[in-house]
């Protein structure tokens, strides 16, 4: 139950951020928005030649948050011109199986919020088929040796090897297989999730809660080898957006396999996050980046607010409070902060950032808001979830 100042709150904001879909759904309607470009939607569907094969382009992890915040939309508001923007998306999206090489783990992220988000909510064939090609792709990168799923691929000047590469946030993009188990009764996709998450488990989080965001694995022999800093601040810091990657992504393990382990990963890590927000509710890049600069990034927090409200949902009454109302501090804070709600603006939160040694800060990115429409939806009452 919300107190009656947060339901106020929730009820504003949402009114604030429906106002704001009403028009810049129609203004970005043929486009997959990834960030701005003096306030507009870039459009990441647009052709942009062989960058379209190395992860770039079409194939762009975000490119299913649009889609997502529209099918949000469509269940906030049931009008049917969210819909049928939405599935403009996932039409573009058929371009990335077509090309195949450029794809990568972060399937999970582009098809879920896309194709299987049509097929959950209106029951479109085409989604479910195209949910069920990805999953399979999702599938394929799996290392029955070292049991994870290998995240990225090589770069295209072949100065990385990363064949045993694993990352903290593809257990957000595992429900992929867990929704195909569902759908089809096949175990397997099911299977290789929770042995990726088993694996995640035992060497991503560390003693205090704090999480990793790379490890390294010896694609031969699985054994680990290395962990890197990846987009935080270095080598054993904790980057606030895979902490918050690890906290949502175990919650959902937890809800698709009810297995208490990871439950109470996600409380182990969510409890390592809530003990580091700072007093005003914005949150750094690393919780252990140096204090200067004071770089934020809007993305973690409402990532986190995300999976804090799930875990309120799967803990009894008397814990219940303690996770709301540290996502309802986040949640604040960004409305009150890090929020454009005018037309200057295509996106919502002004202050996320790529990496900490990006010169990518203080931007707008499109899954920062897919996460804090989400959040805020889902304290309204929204009971559907899209992972
Ligand atoms: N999944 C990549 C990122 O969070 O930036």
């Amino acid at each position: 139950m919300l107190r009656e100042q947060d339901r106020r709150f929730v009820e504003e904001t949402a009114g604030k951020i429906r106002r704001k879909m009403e028009w810049v759904s129609e203004k970005s309607k043929d486009k997959i928005p990834y960030s701005t470009v003096g306030g507009t939607h870039d459009d990441k569907s647009a052709p942009i030649g062989i960058a379209a094969i190395d992860g770039d382009g079409i194939n762009w992890w975000c490119n299913g948050f649009w889609g997502g915040m529209l099918w949000q939309m469509y269940m906030e508001t049931k009008e049917q011109q969210y819909a049928d923007i939405a599935r403009v998306s996932e039409e573009k999206l058929d371009r990335c199986f077509e090309q195949f090489y450029g794809l990568h783990h972060d399937v999970g992220f582009m098809y879920l919020h896309t194709a299987v988000a049509d097929y959950r909510l209106t029951g479109n064939e085409d989604g479910r088929r195209r949910g069920l090609h990805a999953a399979t792709l999702l599938a394929g990168r799996f290392n029955p040796v070292g049991r994870f799923i290998r995240a990225w691929n090589d770069t295209p000047e072949g100065t990385e090897d990363r064949r045993g590469w694993a990352i903290i946030d593809c257990m957000m993009n595992i429900p992929l297989l867990y929704w195909a188990s569902e759908e089809t009764g096949d175990p397997r996709f099911r299977q290789i999730a929770m042995l990726h998450a088993d694996t995640a488990m035992e060497n991503f989080i560390r003693p205090d809660g704090s999480v990793r965001h790379i490890v390294e694995f010896d694609p031969d022999t699985g054994e680990r080898v290395a962990d890197y800093g990846g987009q935080g601040y270095e080598q054993g810091s904790c980057w606030t957006r895979g902490q918050a990657w690890g906290l949502y992504g175990f919650l959902l393990s937890y809800c698709h396999t009810h297995r208490k382990e990871y439950l109470d990963a996600a409380k182990n890590i969510a409890h390592y996050f809530m003990a580091n927000i700072p007093e005003d509710g914005i949150i750094p890049i690393d919780f252990r980046q140096p204090e200067t600069p004071l770089s934020s990034d809007d993305t973690a927090a409402a990532i986190a607010a995300c999976g804090l409200i799930g875990i309120a949902g799967e803990v009894p009454e008397l814990e219940q409070p303690l996770y709301r109302n540290a996502a309802l501090k986040l949640l604040y804070a960004l409305d009150e902060k890090h929020c454009d709600y005018s037309k200057a603006n295509d996106c919502f939160l002004t202050n996320c950032a790529v990496a900490y040694h990006s010169s990518e800060h203080d931007c707008n990115i499109i899954y920062g808001d897919y996460f804090y429409m989400e959040a805020i939806f889902r304290l309204e009452g929204n009971p559907v979830s899209l992972w």
